[in-house]
């Protein structure tokens, strides 16, 4: 597979018009979730390009099995607190469920919100013709928007589990054309979760805007994963998709235990530990 030999130390703010130049440059867009200003401080110091306060909040902050009982109020809570630990990443907020299928001005207005209260470049939403209108709305006044397709956890309830998508013909031409309305529309970039990497290959080749992709292959343009899946702090969660960067559930396990020990037997604190 193609290299691309990045700069490390471009600390240029990434915006919708620098992913489209990453596309444009055959350079890959690296994108993590991050729920709270450490972690987000963290990742933007180590170069990641987008970070995404998905709904999965629902998941991994709130210990959910779905994400549709997340709140458009606890995504600007979270949106607000990687705000305060980024400086250089684009910045995308997930609409939760129900906070952008009722209207084009129910829509419009949560997005705003997502915007001036917590101060996220983009807004990122579930599905593809069906929220054409709405995508078409919020660019034209100036709320950048991220498509999400494919796999579309919001909807988990209509399809009953969370299988690969675009698997039959049927499934994989709705997902294009889904692709291409989108684009039409307005989006700047879009997801694509859990496909076979023939049909994201075939959606990145014919889109101006970038793919990011989770469990959709390596054609993509981007890739984004769950960061406590990534980090190996969640250990349940195994699909094939998942690669596991550090194993910080064992090192956090590990600390945890010798501060335990160490409080018990008296080690911690000691004199000079003290005032
Ligand atoms: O909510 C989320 O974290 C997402 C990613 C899986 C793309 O939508």
């Amino acid at each position: 597979m193609e290299k691309f030999s990045y700069n490390k130390t471009d600390r240029r703010k990434v915006t919708t018009l620098r992913l489209q130049e990453m596309k444009t440059n055959k350079e890959k867009i690296a994108a993590l979730t991050a729920y709270d200003a450490v972690i987000a401080k963290i990742f933007d110091e180590a170069g990641i390009d987008l970070i995404l306060v998905g709904d999965s909040l629902g998941n991994v902050v709130q210990g959910l099995d779905t994400t549709i009982p997340v709140t458009l109020d606890q995504v600007i809570y979270h949106t607000k607190a990687v705000m305060n630990g980024v400086k250089r990443a684009m910045v995308v907020a997930d609409m939760p469920f129900m906070t952008y299928q009722i209207s084009s001005e129910d829509a419009f207005f949560n997005a705003g919100r997502l915007m001036k209260e917590a101060g996220a470049a983009a807004v990122k939403l579930e599905g593809g013709e069906i929220i054409a209108e709405k995508v078409r709305v919020m660019t034209e006044s100036g709320i950048p928007v991220m498509g999400h397709l494919g796999l579309t956890p919001q909807s988990i309830h209509r399809f009953g589990s969370y299988r690969t998508r675009g698997t039959n013909k049927e499934e994989a031409d709705k997902i294009k054309k889904d692709a291409k309305v989108l684009e039409e529309a307005g989006a700047f970039a879009i997801v694509l979760e859990k496909i076979p990497y023939q049909l994201a290959q075939e959606i990145t080749d014919s889109l101006y805007i970038p793919t990011i992709g989770i469990g959709a292959g390596p054609y993509c343009d981007g890739q984004i994963l769950v960061y406590t899946d990534m980090l190996g702090l969640t250990t349940e969660f195994t699909p094939r998709f998942v690669r596991h960067y550090a194993r910080l559930r064992e090192i956090i396990s590990d600390g945890v235990s010798h501060y335990l020990e160490d409080v018990k037997d008296n080690e911690f604190p000691n004199l000079d530990e003290s005032y």
